[in-house]
């Protein structure tokens, strides 16, 4: 690849090179690095990634950041959360008080992540992209003509329990006077997005965001002095691209991002809740650093480097993630970990070679676990949980119980739901190069929603108790 970078500039200009770089020349990996990783080069695709290339510089140089070689970085950027409704209609506030008192629980000994089924739920669902003009754009699929709306209608049953529905009265009263951060990807975007949709039925907020990045926003709502924040920190940790040109990234392991994680936490450390999530974005090829020096790869083919995998970098971000929260001085909240939603949704191919996510109903649960166990999501899975374990034990060492940690278990659930992305429907249908089919994300509304009846039960009082 390395030698190949004078012959792209000779043969043109930035555009021709900022293709090559996209439809770079990486061998075949494993079928789910495919999906979310590289192009392999071929002549024949340079047209359509020409076009591709075009949009993407359009819609990414303002920020500059840069065109590469995941499907999520279509995601990336230039799209911002939609600003709220004019507030000269405010919604009828909540009947302040007892709402989250009241609100319906689930029986002590539920595990309401445990599979369990989705089950047809003719109430779904809870709003409609009229109801919410908080959708982001790829995700409001109805708006870009998913013309089935059977997904719509499940909703998630635990096993042996029930979980009750969303209640945006009761989840903006446990709220109150308080603040949360979304902490992750655009799945954590996606996530509190379902939320910020679902709580439309009491409230709108207001944006407070100190800075114009798109990916940083802030939202309040007044009538709850209930904060909302999204970080940008697809790694958790420090990750950047040292050379654009390049599909390598560079991921320093044992530094927490200063996105969110600046001054030792002191930026997060003012939050109540902390929802962190990551997953999609470590298939990509990358060199590790450890205190500055390089200790491994997730497929470089660098002479002398070990190739530690990418198992490797998911585990060890979220070590140094949960680290710096169980540190960060002053900070007394709830670490809440959202496990990784699918990255394994694409059938017939990979993200770039025609895969698609079709399907119409949910997967039987017994399906659904094959798949995972069979795949990354597994793999990436049992880091997570044992990473969370693991720093529950030191926050209660450490920290005498100041600071809570709450996993949140979404995979199995999600892994049934094959059916709940935009597929195709996530833009106009002459988009279809730049965007691919996105199996990775959720429609709004969708099965995501249900995270959000599952944080609800996680904000109830006593939930965390055990
Ligand atoms: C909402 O979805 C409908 C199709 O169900 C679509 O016609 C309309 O343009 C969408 N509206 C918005 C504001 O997204
Ligand atoms: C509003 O909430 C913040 C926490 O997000 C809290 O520090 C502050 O005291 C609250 N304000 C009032 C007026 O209760
Ligand atoms: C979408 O992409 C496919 C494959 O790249 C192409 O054949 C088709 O013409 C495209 N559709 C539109 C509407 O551009």
């Amino acid at each position: 690849m390395q030698a190949k970078a004078p012959e792209q500039q000779r043969r043109g200009g930035h555009l021709r090179q900022r293709l090559l770089s996209m439809a770079s020349d990486l061998p075949s990996m494993q079928k789910l690095q495919l999906q979310l990783a590289a192009a392999p080069a071929a002549a024949s695709l340079l047209p359509a990634l020409a076009v591709a290339a075009l949009i993407l510089l359009l819609a990414t140089a303002r920020r500059c950041s840069p065109a590469g070689s995941s499907f999520l970085d279509a995601y990336r950027s230039g799209v911002a959360i939609v600003s709220t409704p004019p507030s000269s209609t405010p919604p009828p506030r909540a009947g302040a008080g007892a709402a989250a008192a009241a609100a319906a629980r689930v029986p002590p000994g539920c595990d309401i992540f445990k599979a369990g089924e989705w089950v047809p739920d003719e109430d779904s669902p809870y709003y409609t992209n009229l109801t919410c003009p908080l959708i982001q754009e790829h995700q409001n699929c109805m708006k870009y003509g998913r013309p089935d709306t059977g997904f719509l209608k499940w909703r998630w049953r635990p096993a042996g329990c029930e979980l009750p529905r969303f209640d945006a009265a009761a989840f903006l009263d446990a709220v109150r006077d308080t603040s949360m951060a979304f902490v992750g990807d655009s799945l954590a975007r996606n996530h509190m997005q379902s939320l910020m949709c679902l709580l439309t039925k009491v409230a709108y907020p207001k944006d407070i965001s100190k800075t114009a990045n798109p990916e940083f926003r802030t939202m309040h709502y007044e009538s709850h002095n209930f904060t909302v924040a999204i970080f940008w920190s697809p790694f958790l940790v420090r990750g950047y691209q040292p050379d654009r040109r390049r599909h390598m990234w560079a991921i320093h392991l044992d530094e927490p991002d200063p996105a969110w994680a600046a001054s030792g936490g002191a930026a997060i450390a003012s939050f109540d809740r902390v929802v962190i999530s990551a997953g999609n974005w470590f298939t990509r090829p990358a060199v590790f650093y450890e205190s500055g020096r390089v200790v491994g790869c997730h497929y470089c083919l660098l002479p002398g480097v070990p190739d530690l995998t990418h198992r490797h970098s998911l585990r060890m971000a979220f070590r140094a993630a949960l680290r710096v929260l169980v540190t960060a001085p002053g900070f007394g909240g709830t670490v809440i970990l959202r496990t990784l939603s699918p990255t394994s949704h694409f059938e017939g191919g990979e993200w770039d070679k025609g895969g698609d996510c079709r399907r119409t109903r949910p997967l039987a649960a017994a399906e659904a676990r094959a798949r995972m166990v069979a795949g990354l999501d597994g793999d990436f899975h049992a880091a997570q949980v044992e990473e969370f374990a693991r720093a529950k034990a030191a926050a209660a060492e450490a920290t005498g119980g100041r600071v809570k940690l709450v996993l949140m278990d979404t995979t199995a659930a999600m892994e049934m739901r094959p059916d709940g992305h935009p597929s195709r429907y996530g833009h106009w249908a002459h988009e279809n190069v730049t965007l691919y089919n996105d199996c990775v994300h959720w429609c709004l509304p969708g099965p995501i929603d249900a995270w959000n009846e599952m944080l609800l039960q996680m904000l109830l009082p006593g939930y965390a108790s055990s």
